[in-house]
């Protein structure tokens, strides 16, 4: 293996254009008085339908439009759209209503345009609306296109986590992710399961993934797991108990492999690990 470390890209021509646009948000966020739900309207309207942008409530009672283009007008206010978590028996409604703003934002950006996989421009977005959004979201937050939450309140998430495109990060019983953490494309951390007998019957567990921990792509790690420090969890495997430090734990379901070569001591202690 070669060490490759990520390349510095040039500013882009319209670098200026975007840290004015980011510093907007930035500000309006900051201003306790900013309504979300505007704000979140306002920043999609701007960014798909321009031409509507400057009065948008007329645009949707406009009956000379498509009924498809008012709805999708409409839709850009997150007051009239229902995300799933809003069905939960548990959903903490004040809570989830002052998030779901800025969690609506998140997902449409990433279906436009702009978003999409716009690295640069997204993971400055994403990383001033995360701590708008986790119940603790720590410096240097990185997230890259079409991550899911669920609630998104009760995500604590430590400094210098990096999550991936398509992964998604089931908070309905909370998860805690450390300093150093990395969560690969398409990963599933859940932190909900339900009964076998009664779909209803719903046990909510906090899901841990310690500092330096390393979910691989197409992973999943279920509800109540801990994941010790600078563990991995392999690529497709299903992490249904603890994972110990500094463990590789791979497969359905996911077991020990072998241990990091730099690995503690005392972590060495299971029988079924092979050490290199
Ligand atoms: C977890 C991983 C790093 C293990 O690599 P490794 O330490 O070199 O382990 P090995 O390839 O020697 O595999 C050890 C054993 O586990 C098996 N194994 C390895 N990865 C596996 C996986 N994801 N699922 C099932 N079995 C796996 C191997 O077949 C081997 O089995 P064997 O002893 O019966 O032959 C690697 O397989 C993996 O999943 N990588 C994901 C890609 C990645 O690195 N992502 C980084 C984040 S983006």
């Amino acid at each position: 293996m070669a060490l490759l470390p990520l390349r510095k890209i040039a500013d882009r021509p319209n670098s200026s254009l975007a840290t004015a646009w980011l510093g907007q948000i930035a500000a309006a966020l900051a201003d306790d008085a900013t309504d979300r739900a505007i704000l979140c309207r306002e920043t999609l309207c701007e960014i798909t339908y321009p031409e509507y942008a400057t009065d948008w409530e007329s645009a949707v009672e406009d009956r000379g439009l498509p009924l498809a283009t008012r709805l999708a007008l409409s839709a850009l206010d997150p007051r009239n759209v229902t995300l799933e978590p809003e069905y939960y028996a548990e959903c903490d409604d004040t809570r989830f209503q002052k998030v779901k703003p800025l969690l609506w934002l998140w997902y449409s950006f990433d279906r436009t345009a702009l978003g999409g996989q716009n690295v640069e421009l997204g993971v400055q977005l994403r990383r001033l609306l995360a701590p708008h959004i986790f119940k603790r979201c720590g410096e240097n937050f990185k997230a890259f296109h079409h991550v899911e939450f669920s609630f998104g309140y009760n995500l604590d998430v430590g400094d210098n986590v990096v999550v991936h495109r398509h992964v998604l990060l089931d908070d309905r019983g909370g998860i805690v992710i450390g300093d150093g953490a990395s969560i690969a494309d398409y990963a599933n951390i859940y932190s909900h399961t339900h009964s076998i007998v009664d779909q209803k019957d719903v046990t909510n567990a906090v899901t841990t993934l310690s500092d330096g921990t390393r979910i691989t792509y197409h992973a999943t790690v279920l509800a109540g797991v801990h994941v010790g420090e600078n563990a991995m969890v392999g690529a497709v495997a299903v992490a249904t108990k603890d994972v110990r430090p500094y463990h590789v734990n791979v497969g359905i379901p996911a077991k020990s492999v072998r241990v990091k070569p730099n690995a503690p001591q005392d972590a060495l202690h299971v029988t079924t690990v092979k050490p290199r």
